[in-house]
């Protein structure tokens, strides 16, 4: 690919940094009285204000003209048709295919996968209802009620998001809980709470080779094993994953096997059967629901123009942020409880996907590519980290995420975080400045030198950047859409970077290196020698 930095859009974008660039968001609004309307979108049910983003419409228009230029349109057709994207692993990119409708045509090496992922998916919804309806029991006849999700990254963070999302669309008679951690404590505290009679295990794992599942797994089995004998294995442990002898070796029974296929991501698997303990938790048809809203916003990727394209936009404003205006880090912030887990989400789909030094051809990129990305329910963040946002020397951008009605019955509050969710974006934006810190101190009869010891204290800089995404409702579609929409935009910015978002190979050296560590940590004395001084203080501490 021709170099990002010298390409004329790139080149004007600079010249634009110096002069748009540098003006305040307090002046863009004073001079833009439209600029609400100019600089935000009503689609699908989702409002996108980036009015707050510092940008104008010769930026707005010269990103655009970016993504044209990085070949983006042709991008996003081939990752839709199944070609091999992932270059460095030689696989198609198709989590969209596992959301596609059921009559599109799409083949990776002549093979329809439209049919697979529909008798997949088929299969999942038969199981589904089978334990749903106590036609599957566990061993000795009991209803299960307790689903257990052993999986890490992609096959954990999905599961555990969507269902604290969607909480309020469990079903009553089942109870998930997930375990990912490697350091045998969320297990323990998960297997003190069920009767191994009624708990059924998803043990989820792309590879079935992971260090934490498959430790996790075998003391779960083992649990089980001295509760109910190992007959009982069988029928209270279920499995997803691409690989088959793993899976036999686990003694998985072959009716308990789902499959998914190496054209989904790990983290990018939550709509295949990786989402099996979503769907026994909230029930197939929700299930289905969340799969129809990333479609919906499959098909808006797909076909809307780049100007009103949610996941362009979104991604475009991502690379000014990070690429001209120098914030080398986004904060996520939902105004809702229930998408409290969505921040840790989003951390592996972005950082996994686009922490890339190297393009696709394995040279040096030539600027910055995936910021760091963080965050926390809104209010709390208010409470904790937003003073160093508003007044500290880091700088971030800023997602708000918020639906209009409740997630609880509590109304009334639900508006009070919106009222903070809008007053912060505000506050970012504008800041307060001397003028308005001057009129307050005075208005509170404060003498001239108090006034100038605290003022500085007081200032706002403002113009931090932020972009509201706001909706009627967090139900399956629009949770759907959402995550969808994200997933997207980090493709976007892979594409005008020219790196591979779907490959992961910085998360295999420290894998590597641990599995070596093990030995030593157990017995510390075979350790290697520069590690001694460490080791032996796990020798000195162990019980
Ligand atoms: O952390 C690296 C990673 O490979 C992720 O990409 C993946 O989601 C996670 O580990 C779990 O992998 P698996 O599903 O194969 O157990």
């Amino acid at each position: 690919m021709s170099s990002l930095l010298q390409s004329p859009e790139w080149q004007s974008l600079n010249a634009l940094m110096l002069s748009d660039g540098t003006r305040h968001l307090r002046d863009l609004f004073a001079e833009q009285t439209e600029r609400f309307n100019a600089f935000s979108r009503c689609e699908m049910d989702i409002l996108f204000d980036f009015s707050r983003q510092r940008v104008t419409h010769p930026v707005l228009a010269g990103l655009l003209k970016l993504a044209e230029a990085r070949g983006l349109r042709a991008k996003i057709n081939a990752m839709f048709n199944g070609e091999i994207i992932n270059t460095t692993e030689q696989r198609a990119v198709l989590h969209t295919a596992l959301r596609a409708s059921s009559d599109r045509n799409i083949t990776v090496n002549g093979r329809n996968v439209t049919h697979e992922v529909q008798a997949n998916l088929q299969r999942m919804q038969g199981f589904v209802e089978d334990v749903h309806s106590g036609r599957k029991r566990g061993s000795n006849g009991k209803v299960f009620t307790d689903i257990v999700n052993i999986g890490i990254g992609g096959s954990d963070l999905g599961v555990v998001m969507v269902t604290e999302a969607l909480a309020r669309y469990r079903q009553p008679s089942i109870k998930l809980h997930c375990v990912s951690n490697i350091d045998g404590s969320q297990l323990a505290d998960v297997l003190e709470k069920v009767d191994a009679a009624s708990t059924l295990f998803v043990v989820c794992s792309k590879t079935f080779s992971t260090l934490e599942t498959l430790s996790n797994a075998r003391i779960a089995r083992q649990w089980l094993v001295d509760r109910l004998g190992s007959e009982a294995v069988s029928g209270h442990f279920v499995a997803v994953s691409t690989n088959d002898k793993a899976m036999d070796a686990f003694q998985i029974a072959p009716e308990s096997r789902f499959t998914l296929w190496d054209w989904v991501g790990g983290r990018y698997s939550l709509w295949s059967a990786i989402g099996l303990s979503v769907a026994l938790t909230i029930g197939t048809a929700n299930f289905r629901l969340l799969l129809n809203g990333a479609r919906i916003m499959d098909e808006h990727f797909l076909s809307a123009p780049f100007e009103n394209n949610y996941p362009v936009l979104m991604g475009m404003l991502g690379i000014w942020n990070r690429n001209f205006l120098g914030l080398d880090s986004l904060c996520v912030l939902p105004y809702d409880q229930r998408l409290h887990r969505f921040p840790a989400y989003l951390q592996q789909l972005d950082m996994e996907s686009n922490g890339k030094r190297v393009t696709h051809s394995g040279e040096p990129v030539e600027c910055d590519t995936g910021a760091v990305l963080w965050g926390e329910p809104g209010s709390n963040a208010q409470h904790s980290f937003f003073q160093l946002l508003h007044q500290g020397t880091a700088r971030a951008a800023l997602d708000f995420i918020a639906p209009v009605n409740a997630s609880s019955d509590y109304q009334g509050q639900q508006n009070l975080a919106l009222a903070n969710c809008l007053g912060q974006a505000q506050a970012f934006a504008l800041g307060y400045n001397e003028q308005e810190v001057q009129e307050e101190l005075q208005s509170r009869g404060m003498d001239t030198a108090t006034i100038a010891r605290l003022k500085q204290h007081k200032l706002h800089p403002g113009n931090r950047p932020s972009s509201i995404l706001l909706f009627p409702h967090l139900d399956p579609v629009t949770l759907g859409k959402l995550i969808a929409m994200y997933e997207h935009k980090v493709f976007v910015q892979s594409v005008i970077w020219d790196i591979n978002a779907f490959d992961q190979w910085g998360v295999e050296l420290g894998k590597k290196v641990a599995d070596s560590l093990v030995s030593a940590v157990e017995k510390p004395e075979t350790g290697p020698v520069n590690l001694q001084g460490f080791l032996s203080h796990i020798s000195k501490w162990r019980k």
